[in-house]
Formats: C-alpha cells, structure tokens, sequence
C-alpha cells in the first residue's frame, strides 16, 4: 500500500521545528503532501508564493515530498481532494495537545475518513514557533539556530525591509 499523508501549516516561515517533522514523517510514509495555509488573519509577513519557495529549497534534500501546495478554505477538503487519508500534527507540548484534539475532530466530521496523526517534536524544537523566531530576527537575535540558511537570509532581508518602510 502506497500511503500519503499531508502535513500542513502556516509556516511563516518554515523552521527547523517543522523540518523535525517532515523529516520523520518522510520517514513513515511513502509521500508527503505540504500544504501551506494561506492564512491572512495571521498577517504573514512572506507571502504564500515566497512560503512555498523557502519550503521547497529547504526540503529539496528530502526525497518523498510529493508536492508542497498552498490553500485557502479548508484542510479537510484538501485533503479529500488530494486524496490523503493521513493528516500529520506536530505536537511540541502538552499544550498544544488540547487545541489539536479539536482540530483532529473537526478535520474528522468535515472528512470522515481522515485520521490525525500526532508526532512529538524533538526537545531541541519542542518551544519554537514561526513568531518566536520573526520576534528574535525584528530584535536583532541569531536566528540560524532555529532556521535553514536560506529562510535566516530570507527573514533578515524581509525584516530590513520592514524597518526601513
Ligand atoms: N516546530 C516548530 N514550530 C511549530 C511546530 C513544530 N513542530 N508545530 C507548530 N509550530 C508553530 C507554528 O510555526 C505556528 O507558529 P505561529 O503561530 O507563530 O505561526 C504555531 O506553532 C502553531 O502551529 P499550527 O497549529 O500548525 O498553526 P499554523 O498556523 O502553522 O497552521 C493550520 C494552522 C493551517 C494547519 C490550520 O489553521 C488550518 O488547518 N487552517 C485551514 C482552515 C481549517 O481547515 N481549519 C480547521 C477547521 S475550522
């Protein structure tokens, strides 16, 4: 049986933290879909085009990504549309556990037969976030620790950008 499972999220932008988990996930399935969230009412700062680009350059090492799309509307429908059965969530803590409980029975009552699956980021990614890393890089941090040389490059040159506006 061939499976595909689609992993998706805002990834504004992509981290190392959900690198942790596409890289296992390639691992444990045949195909990886990613799909990357539109999202406007989290006021981006890359928009889907560049999200999708510094997607691909970070995982063109990684040998079973399917295709990495964008979307707006619903995951569930994606999901059914790309015919995946297999929705990957990347848990960091205990608290993120509460909020993904009601998303799995969402995604699952839009789509019936789609099943959750929950992988624990590793402790060295269990506290980052997209937002935790914009706020290091608007604050002059280090922000290779967290991400890929191309997005870090991305982010300083977005950042600067902003500032000087
Ligand atoms: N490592 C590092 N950071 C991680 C992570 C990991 N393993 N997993 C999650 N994060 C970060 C994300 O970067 C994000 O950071 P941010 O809030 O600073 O941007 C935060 O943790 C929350 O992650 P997540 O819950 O995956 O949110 P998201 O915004 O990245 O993605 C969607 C959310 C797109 C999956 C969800 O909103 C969605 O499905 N939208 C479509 C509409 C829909 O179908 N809604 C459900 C039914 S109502």
């Amino acid at each position: 049986m061939n499976t595909t499972a689609i992993y998706p999220g805002t990834f504004d932008p992509i981290t190392y933290g959900h690198l942790d988990i596409i890289t296992r996930a390639t691992k444990i399935f045949d195909n990886i879909i990613i799909a990357i969230s539109n999202n406007l009412k989290k006021k981006p700062i890359f928009d889907l085009k560049e999200r999708i680009e510094l997607t691909k350059i970070s995982t063109s090492h990684l040998k079973n990504i399917k295709k990495i799309l964008g979307f707006n509307g619903l995951l569930a429908n994606l999901a059914k549309k790309e015919k995946t059965k297999i929705l990957i969530r990347g848990v960091r803590t205990i608290f993120d556990f509460d909020y993904e409980i009601k998303l799995a029975a969402i995604n699952k009552q839009i789509y019936p037969d789609l099943d959750s699956i929950f992988l624990l980021s590793s402790k060295e990614f269990s506290f980052i976030s997209s937002s935790f890393v914009k706020e290091i890089a608007k604050h002059k941090g280090d922000t290779k620790l967290y991400l890929p040389k191309e997005v870090h490059i991305a982010l300083l040159k977005k950042i600067n950008n902003i500032i000087v506006q």
